[in-house]
């Protein structure tokens, strides 16, 4: 059985929906995979280890990943250094109207990590304003379409059936 890990946050639920279904996507591989979720604050190195592949999902928060990812990145930078070598990674972002912030972060922490980009990122935009959220919060508290949940599906697939046919 190959391992893929899927570690993410989300404050207003667009990035857990995302991972849902990239979740749904790898279950497509369940006979070869199995996929594990966990919140960015309750992973470790422990679980790092454990992984073959990882699927990071995150909002975009300031022209960043999200702090919850980034202390998961702190937290376990020194603890894996020597123990995993390229572990291949692909990333799931929701954002606003941008995201590219984000996903240039987690490159760039990938490549000293180290980690290895196997899929392109799916950045889920949803062009939701503070106005639209104010004028009805909970209407514009999730804002996921289904195009893109078929998106992240299909990342969550990408990745399982990689490991699936050892691609990586
Ligand atoms: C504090 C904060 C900062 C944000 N900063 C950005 C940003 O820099 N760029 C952007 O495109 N969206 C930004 N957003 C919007 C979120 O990325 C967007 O609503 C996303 O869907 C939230 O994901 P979540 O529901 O998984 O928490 C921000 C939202 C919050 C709450």
């Amino acid at each position: 059985m190959k391992h893929l890990l899927i570690i993410f946050h989300s404050q207003s639920g667009n990035t857990e929906r995302l991972v849902q279904a990239a979740c749904e996507g790898a279950g497509e591989e369940r006979a070869a995979v199995e996929t594990r979720v966990l919140r960015a604050a309750d992973a470790g190195v422990a679980e790092l280890l454990w992984a073959d592949a990882v699927l990071f999902g995150t909002p975009e928060n300031f022209g960043f990943m999200s702090g919850a990812l980034k202390d998961f990145f702190d937290r376990t930078y020194y603890l894996a250094r020597g123990r995993i070598r390229k572990l291949p990674y692909a990333v799931l972002v929701s954002a606003g109207n941008d995201g590219t912030g984000a996903v240039r972060q987690i490159e760039r922490i990938a490549r000293g990590y180290p980690l290895q980009k196997v899929a392109e990122p799916v950045i889920a935009t949803h062009g939701v304003t503070e106005e639209m959220r104010a004028a009805d919060p909970e209407g514009f508290r999730v804002a996921v379409t289904e195009a893109q949940l078929v998106q992240a599906r299909e990342l969550g697939q990408t990745l399982a059936a990689g490991l699936a046919c050892g691609i990586f």
